[in-house]
């Protein structure tokens, strides 16, 4: 049996323990008041025709024109570095051009203030209490959004959440007070899709528009025809690059603002060999930068959250053994990256360490983090950067359907912006670990868009769903290939999400109203009818968060004897499943749930936050009339009906066995795959499903669970459809005899 022992104890208490999303949903910060405070300087400005100079009175002004409330001692000491940033001389100009102008283009180096002050000035020149609109700025981070909304609700001195809100995937921190929304630009996406003029906004404006994530590509393309319906619509265009002509010229040659840069000049170095170890070479060179350079912090740039936790780690225990057999000044390390939280994100803005004894060498900060600090986030004080040249990169194979996150070489323009954070407070060093060769002859100029990089069926269907019917002609910026386009739309089709005239159905109406692939939003939508809704809830949450299971380098053995613990024999979907349900035990019980997680291995945040997906997740279900049921959990068909269930989404995701642990996946330029070393998968299952391809030197397929071939015919017959069957030839004829067995046990059935 594979189930903790605590799971028939929680059992009783299933449905009272979602975590408290629910209760602190706050909707959806429309509708705030149209009064000002008493004597608010507010009252006397005109909308859209105000000045930067009543604005610069009004915020020196002792109370808050927004709220009424004096300004705090800290509210007039960040006015003051506020007024030092490159953008604030040009506030007026910036009015000027705003003004007259529907779309605006505006660039600026990173750190000249665009996201933290541009939404600021729009706010006191679109004045929400009469417009009765609020001001949206997008950010393609979590991280960002929830950081850049603190930082400008202190700004404002307002509390975050109230006047200025964030709204991320799975997270919406505004409240009918808000005015100014910070929000990814994924969740602005998806409000489209029930409000197709975007009509609660009068200001949208699109930041860091240089990454060319996905939804700011989609949302560019939404936004240029919604600005032809909505004249009063004001959209502002923000990036960090010069390179600013592509959208002026996409937006009907919309007028361009650029604030001079104020940058150092950063000495750049390169090592003379290729590094054969980068991670290695990455340690090395900040230990080096700690014991000879001069004061100044310095900023890592690695590519995910393991590999920057365990290098945080070596370095923090290196830099120990320095300081005491040198003279070392103390150094501090912080991570940064995406799924962080945000009281550990803010730590990064603390204050590096002050010297060990007085006259000691000063101490610094180092900050190992992703892609985020390239232009997503400015800290001030970095004057080195070591930038080994790879980020995690999106990449899509229509051909083999997979789409993977792959450690991949960096581009010239990424380079560029990261030597770049070396030079914002006084000259800087970049320390680049590859050659110059390299850099000139290997690296690509710009970072293709993620649209060229992206599996598109998501895309597709929130597109049918936002009413665009042509997607051929719909007007994107660089328009991604045909045979990505047509593999979205057949994914689509099989998952019977749009029909074969390419309408999107009932189901796949449905499956967009969850923020989720669309196979797994068909999977759920799907599972009441396998009486285990409750369960796939729950599978879904702790397939949307990052991997639960920790597994420390030195600790390997001793983390795959807790997680044996909870192994189920049929696969990862269902061990995990027992890792939720014990981890809902021990908070039902009201046991330390962080020390028993630490204890097993398994990761507190992650297992949280899947609780909190998990709790808005089956909020969407109750909303859209699906029924929330369990099989029994001694029916001996309770893991059955989850894994029928699991079919019904990742029929596409299949692996037949080859040999011991080796698999080939079926249709689409069939691969030969290996069990990922994590799968606890243990009885002989001849077919498979997986949740992940994943590329490197091998292909692997992880998260992986054993279903019967009976039911890829029975659950998904069009995609299985075996007169048609292009796949491989030994595959057709297992199918078939698959096939034959269920026809004769039909008719036996039947005879009698
Ligand atoms: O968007 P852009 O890169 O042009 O600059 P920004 O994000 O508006 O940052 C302007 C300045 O605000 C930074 O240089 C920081 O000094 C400050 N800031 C901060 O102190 N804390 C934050 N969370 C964000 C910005
Ligand atoms: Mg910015």
């Amino acid at each position: 049996d594979s189930k903790p022992a605590e799971y028939n104890k929680y059992l009783a208490h299933w449905e009272t323990g979602d975590g408290g999303w629910d209760s602190k949903y706050k909707g959806n910060g429309s509708g705030f008041s149209d009064r000002l405070p008493k004597g608010s300087p507010l009252a006397h400005f005109e909308r859209r025709k105000t000045t930067a100079k009543q604005a610069f009175e009004a915020e020196n002004g002792d109370n808050n024109p927004f709220t009424g409330e004096p300004h705090s001692q800290q509210y007039f000491n960040i006015l003051k570095s506020r007024r030092n940033l490159p953008v604030h001389k040009q506030r007026q100009e910036f009015l000027d051009l705003y003004q007259k102008s529907q779309i605006l283009v505006f660039v600026g180096e990173t750190g000249s203030g665009k996201t933290t002050q541009i939404p600021q000035y729009v706010v006191y020149d679109e004045l929400p209490h009469l417009s009765r609109k609020l001001v949206a700025c997008t950010q393609p981070r979590r991280v960002a959004a929830m950081s850049v909304a603190q930082r400008v609700a202190d700004e404002l001195d307002v509390t975050l959440g109230e006047e200025v809100g964030y709204s991320i995937r799975f997270e919406d921190k505004t409240s009918s007070k808000t005015m100014l929304k910070y929000m990814t630009d994924g969740m602005l996406l998806r409000e489209a899709m029930h409000d197709h003029d975007m009509s609660r906004y009068s200001c949208i404006i699109l930041d860091e528009a240089h990454e060319r994530t996905l939804a700011t590509d989609i949302l560019m393309a939404l936004l240029k025809q919604i600005t032809r319906r909505r004249p009063d619509l004001k959209l502002i265009v923000m990036s960090a690059t010069l390179d600013a002509q592509k959208f002026q010229r996409y937006f009907y040659d919309a007028p361009l603002l650029a604030v001079p840069g104020r940058t150092f000049p950063v000495e750049i170095f390169y090592t003379p060999e290729p590094e054969k170890d980068y991670v290695e070479g990455a340690i090395r060179t900040v230990l080096q930068i700690h014991a000879g350079e001069d004061e100044g912090d310095i900023l890592l740039f690695l590519t995910g959250e393991e590999e920057i936790e365990d290098t945080c780690r070596k370095i923090s225990l290196e830099v120990d053994e320095l300081v005491r057999e040198t003279d070392c000044g103390p150094m501090t390390v912080y991570p940064l990256y995406g799924t962080l939280p945000p009281h550990q994100q803010q730590k990064i803005f603390d204050l590096a360490p002050p010297p060990l004894k007085k006259g000691g060498r000063p101490g610094r900060k180092c900050i190992v983090s992703t892609n985020i600090a390239e232009t997503s986030l400015t800290i001030d004080g970095i004057v080195y950067v070591v930038d080994p040249g790879f980020s995690k990169q999106k990449i899509y194979n229509p051909r083999l359907r997979v789409e993977s996150l792959l450690v991949s070489p960096i581009s010239k323009a990424s380079a560029q912006q990261r030597a770049g954070r070396a030079g914002r407070t006084k000259p800087g060093k970049c320390f680049r670990l590859y050659t110059e060769k390299a850099f000139k002859e290997e690296l690509i100029e710009q970072t293709y868009p993620e649209i060229l990089r992206s599996n598109l069926a998501n895309t597709v269907l929130e597109l049918k769903k936002l009413g665009v019917v042509d997607l051929v002609h719909f007007d994107l910026m660089d328009p991604p290939a045909p045979e990505t386009m047509m593999r979205a739309l057949e994914e689509l089709n099989y998952l019977r999400c749009l029909d074969d005239e390419g309408e999107l159905t009932a189901l796949g109406g449905l499956a967009s109203e969850f923020p989720l692939d669309p196979s797994l939003a068909v999977m759920l939508i799907s599972s009441p009818e396998f009486y285990c809704s409750n369960e796939m809830l729950s599978i879904t949450a702790l397939l949307s968060v990052p991997q639960i299971f920790v597994r420390p380098a030195q600790k390997r053995r001793e983390a795959d004897e807790m997680k044996n613990l909870f192994k189920h024999n049929d696969g990862d979907h269902l061990t995990m499943l027992n890792v939720y349900h014990a981890f809902k035990g021990v908070l039902n019980r009201g046991e330390d749930a962080r020390t028993w997680c630490h204890k097993h291995y398994l990761s507190f945040r992650h297992l949280s936050s899947a609780d909190n997906v998990r709790a808005q997740l089956k909020r969407i279900m109750e909303t859209q009339g699906l029924r929330l049921v369990s099989t029994d959990f001694n029916d001996k068909n309770y893991y059955i009906n989850i894994r029928r269930a699991l079919v019904t989404g990742f029929f596409m995701q299949v692996a037949k066995k080859e040999k011991d642990r080796v698999y080939r996946t079926l249709k689409d330029n069939s691969q030969q795959v290996m069990l990922h070393p994590s799968t606890v998968l243990q009885t002989e299952y001849d077919w498979v499903l997986y949740n992940e391809f994943v590329m490197t030197s091998k292909h692997y397929i992880r998260t992986v669970t054993g279903i019967k071939p009976e039911w890829l015919l029975e659950l998904a017959p069009a995609y299985y459809d075996i007169d048609s069957w292009d796949g491989q030839k030994d595959v057709k004829l297992a199918l078939k005899a698959v096939a034959d067995k269920m026809r004769r046990r039909a008719a036996m059935k039947g005879g009698h």
